[in-house]
């Protein structure tokens, strides 16, 4: 018998052959004991943050000890940032300025990024809000529902070298005794502010055993209210939740969506992937159709809104610019105003599981880090206010 027709013999040899060159590579580039950090942030870098100027970081930084001095220029830790936060808003009127997380009355929202075409910008789009969120003093939860784990892996987390069987989101969805409550899946990252539930393959048997969960319920559409149902209990402690989909619309997506109170569609506008997104919402239509309709009253989402974000666009791109225009003309204000463009600074930061946010001005070229930054700045601004504005802020 050939290799080929023992396929299975040979994918799986060649997968732990793989397994075991990416833990070799991983452990001579970052070693075990390593931990991912936030580098420290430059005076403006705070004051960008804080929206103060330089000049009232340095002081309520010096009144309250905080930064340090290095060579005759002080830099500030994330910790550094939110004791400045707290500090300056212990004035009452200005408060929310410098807290803005929610108050009473005001519920948690939670953002899903979706879309099946692969490569979309779903995770770099979810990774950058969340850090947004963070830095700018929400209480912020990740979710990463994608068995491919690739938000896993930008907060630091290799699925399948750091974690222990039944770490993942799937422990809060599976349908056995081993079912965990998602507080004990949280975890802290090296974001002050950012929690995460990392993803990992085993969601895939979600997709598995929920066709049998759903035939046992007697075909109730209780199945797919699991994630909604398990932020229940964790619901005050956050502000934000950002929760990561995979590229398909199966099981997994639908919670998601299900959980949601609002909805992040990223296209990047070319034939191809728009092609691919009509058939995504056509599917998501009759899908969601039946399942709503399954849902009692109570469980039925009610979203506060849902946006395209066009991703990796390129304006002076004719066919790029034609295809941003047309969904503009078609779907008006459900289009995001603001783009991620596409910028060697984020894709070469996502090759070291790296944001923008997190790599270094230092290492890029000065036009392209600043455009870059603009755009995934403004593109979070945009979704914040959509986040105040569910608040009933303006
Ligand atoms: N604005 C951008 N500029 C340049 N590269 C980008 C940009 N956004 C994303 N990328 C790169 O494109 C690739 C796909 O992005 P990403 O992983 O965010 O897509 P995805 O929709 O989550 O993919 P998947 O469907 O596999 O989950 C990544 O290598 C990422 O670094
Ligand atoms: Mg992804």
């Amino acid at each position: 018998m050939t290799a080929l027709q023992r396929l299975d013999q040979l994918v799986g040899e060649q997968a732990s052959d793989l397994a075991r060159i990416l833990a070799d590579h991983r452990a001579a580039t970052f070693p075990p004991t390593a931990q991912k950090g936030f580098r420290r942030l430059t005076g403006a870098e705070v004051g960008k943050l804080l929206a103060v100027a330089e000049s009232r970081v340095r002081q309520v930084a010096t009144d309250n000890g905080l930064g340090q001095l290095v060579n005759g220029r002080r830099s500030y830790s994330l910790e550094d940032v939110t004791a400045l936060r707290q500090a300056l808003a212990s004035g009452e009127r200005t408060r929310d300025r410098y807290l803005p997380g929610r108050r009473q009355g005001e519920g948690l929202q939670i953002i899903c990024t979706m879309n099946f075409k692969g490569g979309s910008g779903k995770t770099t789009t979810s990774a950058h809000l969340l850090q947004y969120l963070a830095l700018h003093g929400y209480r912020a939860l990740g979710v990463d529902l994608d068995p491919q784990a690739s938000l896993s892996a930008l907060f630091g987390i290799h699925s399948v070298i750091d974690l222990p069987p039944g770490a993942t989101i799937y422990s809060a969805l599976r349908y056995d005794d081993q079912r965990r409550p998602l507080r004990e899946l949280i975890r802290p990252t090296y974001i002050p502010n950012l929690s995460f539930v990392p993803g990992g393959l085993e969601l895939m048997e979600f997709e598995h055993e929920t066709p049998r969960a759903f035939g046992a319920s007697g075909g109730g559409g209780l199945v797919f209210d699991r994630l909604a149902r398990s932020f229940q209990s964790v619901e005050e402690e956050f502000d934000v939740v950002v929760i990561d989909c995979p590229p398909q619309l199966g099981y997994l997506t639908l919670c998601g969506l299900i959980a949601a109170t609002s909805v992040v569609i990223t296209v990047h506008p070319e034939m191809l992937d728009v092609m691919s997104m009509t058939q995504f919402l056509a599917m998501l239509a009759d899908v969601t159709g039946v399942i709503f309709d399954a849902l009692p009253e109570r469980l039925r989402p009610n979203y506060s809104w849902m946006r395209y974000l066009l991703t990796r666009f390129e304006p002076n791109d004719g066919p790029q610019a034609q295809m941003a225009a047309l969904l503009r003309a078609r779907f008006g204000a459900f289009v995001m105003l603001n783009a991620t463009l596409k910028s060697t600074a984020i894709s070469d930061a996502g090759l070291t599981n790296q944001t923008i946010y997190e790599i270094d001005r230092s290492q890029f070229i000065r036009g392209t880090y600043d455009r870059a930054i603009e755009s995934v700045d403004a593109v979070n601004r945009e979704i914040e206010d959509l986040i105040l504005k569910a608040w009933g802020r303006s």
